[in-house]
């Protein structure tokens, strides 16, 4: 058995930096309320024509292999995690592959909501644990703002999400003693109606497309924030204990735990449960907001470039959302 390691991190986050105050002109909200609640100051919202999903995975992807020091020549497989793909169908993992000019190598999208960056890693951490790939591309990538809803109906949600992508290269490794330890994955799919945008989903009453506009409510998201805060208070602290204890560790022995960036509240929780010093938690929800499955490997290359992994850190990546999902990933840097 191999193992794998992330060797190159990279993000690109559009541009178009969209302030509580611009978003107080256009809803019944204000700076300080999205502070207090969240700890927003401010998020990136794609330039149309400019950003697509695939695209913006793209550019974080050649950071990651720049600074991996690994041409795009030999990657062999692609791990793609997104909610909102450029396309209904085909999947960002194929347009990723075109974009990034690579041969024919296979692409895997990934549908697990602000947990899919965990899970796209530990799918790639299998294959190539099993020999089977040697440098694989996880990314996330996301451009939430189209769907928001900017009217006073939708503020609870408009003010937390932002656009941007992340992503890591995993490659092949023979020294055990660094590299992916573990990964642990959770859905509980009772939950699936309290984060959700139904649109434009197939077993629908009516025909999808054509009615969307009729169906306007549906194809908006939708949080039932309370609920969703609820769960994640308990189940981030409670898999990032679990992922520790699996591997005989102690909370003591994280060097950095890198949450995805669902709220600062959240994040403050964790911290507390797990009694960790501010050097051993990332946060850059104030500049980005929630970024779904971009938030973590955009964390981790901030992180990076800001030197803020050393080699043999025990760093931990942990993950809630929608469906629910939620996991951790353990890894020695
Ligand atoms: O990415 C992973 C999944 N997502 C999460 O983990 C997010 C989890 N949930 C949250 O972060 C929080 O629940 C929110 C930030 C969404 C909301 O914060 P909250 O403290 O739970 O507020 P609330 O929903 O209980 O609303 C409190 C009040 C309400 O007014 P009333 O009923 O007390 O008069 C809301 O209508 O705040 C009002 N409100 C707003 N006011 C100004 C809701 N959104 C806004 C807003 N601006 N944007």
């Amino acid at each position: 058995m191999y193992k794998s390691r992330i060797t190159g991190t990279g993000h690109y986050v559009p541009d178009r930096i969209i302030t509580n105050e611009m978003l107080s002109q256009w809803m019944d909200t204000s700076d300080e309320w999205i502070l207090e609640r969240t700890g927003i100051r401010e998020r990136r919202w794609f330039e149309p024509g400019k950003d697509t999903v695939s695209g913006m995975a793209a550019n974080a992807c050649k950071n990651a292999l720049e600074l991996a020091g690994i041409p795009a020549s030999q990657v062999d497989f692609i791990v793609f995690a997104t909610i909102t793909p450029d396309y209904y169908f085909p999947g960002s993992g194929v347009l990723l592959q075109r974009d990034l000019g690579l041969g024919p190598v296979p692409a895997l999208d990934i549908r697990n909501q602000c947990s899919g960056f965990v899970y796209g890693l530990s799918v790639a951490d299998q294959y190539i644990r099993s020999g089977v790939y040697k440098n694989v591309l996880v990314v996330g990538s996301e451009i939430q703002s189209s769907a928001l809803d900017i009217s006073n109906e939708g503020r609870a949600m408009a003010v937390i999400f932002g656009d941007g992508a992340g992503a890591v290269l995993l490659t092949r490794s023979e020294d055990e003693s660094r590299g992916i330890l573990d990964s642990i994955l959770y859905s509980d799919g009772n939950f699936a109606e309290e984060l959700i945008l139904k649109d434009p989903g197939s077993s629908r009453p009516l025909r999808r497309i054509e009615d969307l506009a009729v169906q306007a409510a549906e194809s908006k998201p939708f949080m039932n924030g309370n609920q969703v805060f609820r769960h994640a208070v308990q189940r981030f602290p409670e898999v990032t204990l679990e992922i520790l204890q699996k591997n005989g560790f102690s909370k003591e022995d994280l060097n950095l735990l890198i949450p995805h960036q669902a709220n600062l509240r959240i994040t403050r929780y964790i911290q507390e449960q797990l009694t960790l010093p501010e050097e051993k938690i990332v946060s850059n929800i104030e500049r980005f907001g929630n970024t779904t499955a971009a938030s973590i490997p955009i964390a981790l290359s901030e992180a990076n470039l800001a030197g803020r992994l050393k080699p043999n850190d025990l760093v931990c990546l942990t993950a809630f959302g929608s469906g629910f999902t939620w996991g951790s990933n353990l890894m020695r840097w």
